[in-house]
């Protein structure tokens, strides 16, 4: 029986991680979670889980829940989200599902991995803005990182049995989002919900309006770096508009492995949680003979400048990244807002990666610093 701490448990990955668990009472206990600005989804979960710890975004709130429940413990703010992580740090079957959004995620990600906690990852910003502490970490403690993201858990999936030599390439696949049939004109006048409807996946909205601007893909072309080791010349991205085939491998011999599904996260986080067993499912499943033509292609730069901003980014180096996620976060938090257009997105983040001047292999504290300056300008800038 694995005891599940699950940060984001109110958003879209958590949901349907929670549907697993209530479905699998036998193997998964709900032991503590973490919820932002949706209370009354935050009750139902506490109602029908009975969890331990509970983290909310702010003292008020965390007073409010006390009275409530008096015999669950309630946190708050980011020092809530690492409590949670590293509750109950002696249970070796604890694991925590890290489903938060933004790089917020990233200290609890790090407090698991030092208690020698596995982690079941969806939250790529931690990866994106911490890699390299992540890496480190990994290589000193006992802890395990599986990937939800459905592009690399495709792909560690494949990688099961093989060598790294063996490898020649890593390929993920990208949707397009929800402009993916705009011309750059076309982009100018878009509405918010234009960008809020996505043609295949339904999810949380900073993801959705990343995957229209292929923010998403540069994302996770650093996160695949990191999980698998690997140069980023080894790893390509090609646009899919089926969104069948989610991750593929090129081996030395030139042949290439791909692993198909419907487009449905349920998929990537039952594999993580069952890992090595596969579990049975209530996804659509595939009928080959019915699907027809698969098609790839490219990725056009100058459609999508942002994927080679990410990768100019990383290429840039040490904090750069955060730069880079720090500028997305705020640039996408103002566009959600309704601040901005959505092309002054990308004008955004490309200033402030070019002008960063970075700083080789930054510190937790460096990071922090670096990405409350970055939003706060931007924020103040924009009157938010
Ligand atoms: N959704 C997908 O299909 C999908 C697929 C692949 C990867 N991912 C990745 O998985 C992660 C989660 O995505 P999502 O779509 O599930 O996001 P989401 O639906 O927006 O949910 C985000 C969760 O984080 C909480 N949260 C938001 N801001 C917070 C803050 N400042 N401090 C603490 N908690 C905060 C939210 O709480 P409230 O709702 O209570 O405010 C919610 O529980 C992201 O990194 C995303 O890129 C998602």
């Amino acid at each position: 029986m694995k005891a599940i701490y699950l940060l984001g448990a109110t958003g879209s990955i958590g949901s349907q991680v929670l549907e697993i668990i209530a479905d699998h009472p036998d193997e998964f206990k709900l032991m503590g979670i973490s919820g932002y600005q949706n209370i009354d989804r935050i009750k139902a979960i506490i109602k029908d889980f009975q969890p331990t710890i509970v983290a909310v975004k702010d003292e008020g709130d965390a007073s409010a829940l006390k009275n409530d429940y008096p015999d669950v413990k309630i946190v708050y703010g980011p020092d809530g989200l690492v409590e949670v992580a590293k509750f109950e740090p002696e249970n070796d079957e604890a694991v925590l599902i890290n489903a938060l959004v933004g790089m917020v995620g990233l200290k609890p990600t790090i407090a698991a991995i030092e208690i020698d906690r596995d982690v079941w990852l969806a939250n790529k910003e931690t990866l994106v803005v911490g890699g390299h502490l992540i890496k480190d970490l990994l290589s000193k403690h006992k802890a395990d990182l599986r990937p939800i993201d459905s592009e690399h858990n495709a792909i560690w999936q494949l990688l099961h049995r093989e060598d790294k030599r063996s490898i020649k390439k890593l390929i993920i696949t990208a949707s397009g989002g929800s402009f993916r049939d705009y011309s750059r004109e076309a982009l100018k006048t878009v509405t918010l919900e234009d960008a809020l409807n996505h043609p295949n996946w339904s999810m949380g909205n900073k993801i959705t309006i990343d995957s229209a601007t292929m923010m998403n893909k540069g994302f996770e072309m650093i996160e695949a770096a990191y999980l698998f080791d690997l140069d980023i010349q080894n790893i390509e991205a090609v646009l899919h508009p089926e969104s069948i085939v989610h991750g593929m491998v090129e081996y030395v011999d030139h042949s290439i492995a791909a692993l198909l599904a419907t487009p449905d996260m349920r998929m990537p986080i039952s594999y993580a949680m069952f890992y090595p067993k596969r579990q049975t499912t209530s996804i659509q499943p595939l009928d080959i003979s019915q699907l027809g033509a698969l098609h790839f292609e490219a990725i056009d730069p100058k459609r999508y400048p942002l994927l080679g901003i990410a990768l100019e980014a990383f290429k840039k180096g040490g904090s750069t990244r955060t730069v880079l996620n720090a500028a997305n976060e705020a640039a996408v938090k103002l566009f959600l807002n309704q601040k901005i257009s959505f092309l002054d997105i990308e004008d955004i983040v490309i200033d402030y990666v070019r002008e960063h001047q970075p700083i080789a292999d930054p510190s937790l504290e460096e990071i922090y610093h670096i990405d409350a300056d970055v939003k706060q300008e931007i924020y103040q800038s924009y009157g938010l």
